[in-house]
């Protein structure tokens, strides 16, 4: 039994080499395929150096002192020192809290792990509640670790590969390297040619190549190529010519998950688990066995612990048994920062009959920061209206975006930045330019917004299904 455990554990130097790292990336790299959703036009929080918020900046639009509060979290969680704290971002539906989360998920950048999850998510994965906790509190704990890799880096002198007078069967050839003081000539077989010629290297460029895995990466072009400039286009990036011995150790530092490290182990799932995100629950004692090897590496100096943030989105789906979990879970030393948002007022905690604030426990509640939103002017509605046309790639009249700034404010923020694309389709079917006042009227008039439906659903109950209210209490009749 003993050793049949212990197997994942010796493999895991092994696996979290360079190569597993890469596999890592390139999942994250499938996965990051971007298109224009509901927040692709937040690029950060818009603070300057100070942490005060820009009135518009990075997509950002007013709501000033929540994104600066959001900032001094940002700071907390940068310095990476501090963990186990939680956040509670609390505001009227469409005040841009899921926008100040993204914001921040933006400035954190690559390294920084950023997990976003709903609050009913919990509920449709084919897992416990707590799994699904714990796996999403384990992805967003960063482990940073240090290697040493030894390299070749030189300027090519010369590629050199002698094709066989078939055409076919196995190339070999010469590579010429050097640097400042040394020049050295080393035999090719057909998989480092291949690997040359893939990142298409030529004499002048400046490469590595990192001995264990024969990986070749291309730096740029060397100085004493500069006269190459005008063929080469004005992307190419010229370096020096490397000093010293051809051969370098190098640190390399690569950021990976506390859960892509439990899957990676797992026996039964394997990393190709992290492809298709089915990664089933995952035994404990692999879990018990990672952190236990994780704070070996600590104290070795050769890994360090990057608390990242989990973000949990209407958080008020969560029920009982979740928010103890949570209580429990930000207790430990390897605890992310919770940010959590919701839009509820005093209500019922789910899976209890008891009410609460945001129906949030009362002994969570009391660890938490809490940001609050607030409504939008009509100025700062028009800016952000306006901010995305632009990322919708759509062209609107003054007028019109006055027109729909209106709708905005009697409706919601939501319901016109629905209408901006809507509006758009109706103006290209006229072969119009820019979206005119006509083109909102008519997307106001084809789409209801909230309170006219509703007001469509009281003059019309008798034919729908399922309706509740007899006809006299239609005036009390409110949307949850
Ligand atoms: N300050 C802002 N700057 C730029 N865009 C914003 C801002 N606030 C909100 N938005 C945009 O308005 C839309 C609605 O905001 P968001 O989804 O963040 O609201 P919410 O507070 O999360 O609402 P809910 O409680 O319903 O979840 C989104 O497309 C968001 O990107
Ligand atoms: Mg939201």
């Amino acid at each position: 039994m003993h050793s049949a455990v212990q197997v994942p554990i010796s493999t895991l130097r092994g696996v979290m080499a360079t190569d597993t790292a890469q596999k890592v990336q390139e999942v994250r790299q499938v996965t990051r395929i971007e298109r224009i959703g509901a927040h692709s036009h937040i690029r950060g929080l818009g603070l300057d150096d100070a942490l005060e918020a820009r009135q518009t900046s990075q997509g950002m639009v007013g709501q000033g002192s929540a994104r600066r509060a959001a900032g001094i979290i940002l700071e907390m969680i940068k310095e990476g020192k501090i963990a186990g704290r939680a956040v509670l971002i609390a505001g009227q539906p469409g005040t841009g809290k899921t926008a100040i989360a993204m914001g921040m998920a933006q400035a954190l950048g690559q390294d920084t792990p950023f997990t976003a999850i709903a609050g009913s998510e919990i509920f449709s994965l084919e897992m416990s509640k707590t799994e699904a906790l714990t796996q999403a509190f384990r992805r967003s704990i960063g482990i940073r670790i240090k290697e040493e890799t030894e390299i070749i880096e030189g300027e090519v002198v010369e590629i050199q590969v002698d094709r066989p007078a078939s055409g076919t069967g196995v190339k070999v050839g010469k590579l010429t390297l050097k640097t400042t003081e040394m020049e050295t000539i080393y035999d090719l077989g057909t998989k480092m040619i291949e690997s040359l010629t893939k990142e298409k290297v030529q004499a002048g460029d400046i490469i590595t190549i990192d001995k264990a895995t024969g990986k070749v990466t291309k730096l740029g072009r060397s100085f004493t190529r500069a006269r190459d400039y005008d063929a080469m286009g004005p992307q190419t990036k010229f370096v020096q010519c490397p000093e010293g011995e051809l051969q370098k150790r190098k640190e390399v530092v690569h950021t990976v998950t506390l859960h892509e490290i439990d899957v990676i182990n797992s026996r039964t799932q394997g990393f190709l688990a992290l492809f298709s995100g089915d990664t089933g629950e995952i035994k404990t004692e692999v879990r018990e066995q990672i952190n236990a090897k994780v704070a070996e590496w600590r104290e070795e100096g050769k890994a360090d612990i990057v608390p990242g943030v989990l973000f949990v989105d209407e958080v008020h789906m969560l029920d009982i048994e979740c928010f103890s979990f949570l209580n429990r879970a930000l207790e430990s030393d390897m605890a992310p920062i919770l940010i959590m948002a919701t839009n509820r007022g005093i209500t019922k905690i789910r899976g209890t009959n008891y009410e609460s604030p945001h129906g949030i426990p009362l002994d969570l509640l009391d660890r938490l920061l809490i940001i609050s939103t607030s409504e939008y002017s009509e100025k700062e509605m028009k800016q952000i209206l306006k901010i995305r046309c632009e990322e919708e790639d759509v062209e609107m009249s003054d007028d019109a975006l006055m027109l729909l700034t209106r709708v905005g404010i009697e409706t919601s923020l939501r319901y016109a930045i629905q209408l901006i694309t809507t509006a758009n389709l109706v103006c290209r079917k006229r072969k119009g330019q820019e979206v005119e006042v006509e083109d909102i009227k008519r997307v106001y008039s084809l789409f209801l917004d909230e309170s006219r439906s509703t007001q469509f659903l009281i003059e019309y109950q008798q034919e729908f299904m399922f309706s509740e209210k007899g006809a006299g209490e239609s005036e009390s009749m409110e949307v949850a």
